[in-house]
């Protein structure tokens, strides 16, 4: 990760002051290994179960289930939270893309422009209102669109531009805002995967006309079932999503126009309120955790075959995912040899979404999008989660180190293998005032 400070207020600190990591021991290669889920819900929970249990018996006793003070809190909390004056809740991070762009009218004839290599909802979005996404290709080293294709695919017909803050860390706005004033584009950042996010010292969530949050499980702040947001600076433009998402209604039983429903339930927002005082924390650990890896990945020797993610300058990449690189006739392979050894790993994504069958009328084929395809065919996220363990992480490495024949060619050639692993001084860490 690049040690470059984003200003604001974002302040890094070093990272392992005094937070008690000590030297990981290697295990030998045939040391028996533990299985490692890519994704542990229940042990967060056991670290907030009395916080979360409480806030669950209030809703239930206060028997008020849909919007309500819950929501209304939950939406200033992070509005504060993400540096933006508006926030409104809704049914999921989907329906979170969906209302933006009915806020600003995008229907039928219409071009969004986005990223092929993201999850299926960012896309889907456009085509449900109607209008076509337009996919530009992304940037080999972050899996964000490419700001220097955009222009290329810009028609009369565009209306807004959607970047994707991939696997937690912000696309990079500058040059996309720029492009975006300059043709009268709206830009909506899908921050699915990126609260907390930083870019040049500013939140994901207030750089573009609006953001979309989601909330569900696996996301670094994720609720017990569906969730989402919309956050946006202008007030006229929440106003008319806030309305949008309840049938177009205001007052009550007065429809101005046809929204749906897609509102946000009171025990989601509990269990959210409760969630965010924590997340600067688990950001924290996240971001200790992937240091973590590309530590343990080079001290494997690994680097030659395992790409690990990089933190671009200016950029505080939160890690919803750690998703490294391995060549691509291995990667399955390799997948299936952690499965067998009951080490859980995901592929964001397999498909990149212009081939994906439902979108077959955009006449799009292989090799349109050569570096979307690439990653698809590439890219292995490896497990992480703010309770993941160091010994955990030596368990994944080590792991992938035998698949590859590094840990046993290294003993057999009697190389010394490294003991102790330390984590880079001044690696940083979230801390928000
Ligand atoms: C990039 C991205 N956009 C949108 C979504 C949709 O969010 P949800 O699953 O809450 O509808 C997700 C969630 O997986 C996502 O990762």
């Amino acid at each position: 990760m690049s040690d470059q400070i984003p200003q604001g207020r974002w302040n890094r600190q070093p990272l392992f002051r005094g937070c008690g990591v000590k030297g990981v021991t290697r295990v030998s290669a045939d040391t028996e290994l533990r299985p490692v889920p890519a994704l542990d819900l229940k042990a967060q929970y056991q670290t907030i179960k009395a916080e979360i249990d409480e806030v669950i018996r209030n809703v239930v006793e206060n028997q008020m289930f849909v919007m309500g003070p819950e929501v209304s809190g939950l939406e200033a909390e992070i509005a504060r939270y993400c540096q933006v004056s508006h926030a409104v809740g809704c049914a999921s991070g989907s329906d979170a893309i969906v209302l933006p762009l009915m806020g600003w009218d995008i229907g039928p004839g219409d071009e969004v422009i986005t990223t092929p290599y993201t999850f299926f909802a960012t896309a889907g979005a456009v085509w449900r209102l109607g209008a076509k996404p337009v996919f530009v290709d992304i940037d080999p080293v972050t899996f964000n669109i490419r700001p220097d294709a955009i222009e290329a695919a810009i028609t009369s017909r565009t209306k807004a531009i959607i970047p994707v803050h991939l696997y937690g860390q912000a696309a990079d706005m500058d040059p996309i805002l720029e492009i975006g004033r300059r043709h009268g584009l709206k830009v909506l950042e899908d921050a699915a995967q990126a609260i907390g996010a930083g870019y040049h010292g500013r939140s994901v969530g207030s750089i573009g006309d609006a953001a979309s949050l989601s909330f569900y499980p696996s996301k670094n702040l994720g609720g017990f079932g569906d969730g989402g947001m919309i956050t946006s600076g202008d007030e006229a433009f929440a106003k008319r999503v806030a309305r949008l998402r309840v049938h177009g209604m205001e007052p009550r039983y007065h429809h101005h126009e046809v929204g749906f429903n897609s509102r946000l339930d009171a025990l989601q927002a509990a269990v959210l309120r409760v969630k965010l005082r924590h997340l600067d924390d688990w950001t924290g650990a996240r971001r200790m955790i992937a240091a973590r890896y590309d530590g343990l990945i080079r001290e494997f020797g690994l680097t030659d075959l395992v790409t690990t993610p990089t933190e671009q300058s200016g950029s505080f990449h939160v890690f919803n995912q750690y998703v490294v690189r391995v060549p691509e006739a291995e990667r399955d392979n390799l997948r299936k040899d952690l499965a067998d050894r009951k080490i859980g790993t995901e592929i964001y994504y397999p498909i990149p979404l212009h081939l994906q069958v439902c979108f077959a009328s955009l006449g799009h084929q292989v090799g349109d999008f050569p570096e979307s395809e690439r990653a698809a065919n590439q890219t292995l996220a490896l497990p992480i989660y703010p309770e993941l363990s160091e010994d955990s992480q030596v368990t994944v490495v080590e792991a992938m180190a035998a698949y590859f024949g590094r840990a046993a060619r290294e003993q057999s050639r009697g190389i010394p293998r490294p003991h102790i692993f330390r984590i880079p001084e001044g690696t940083p860490i979230i801390r928000r005032d």
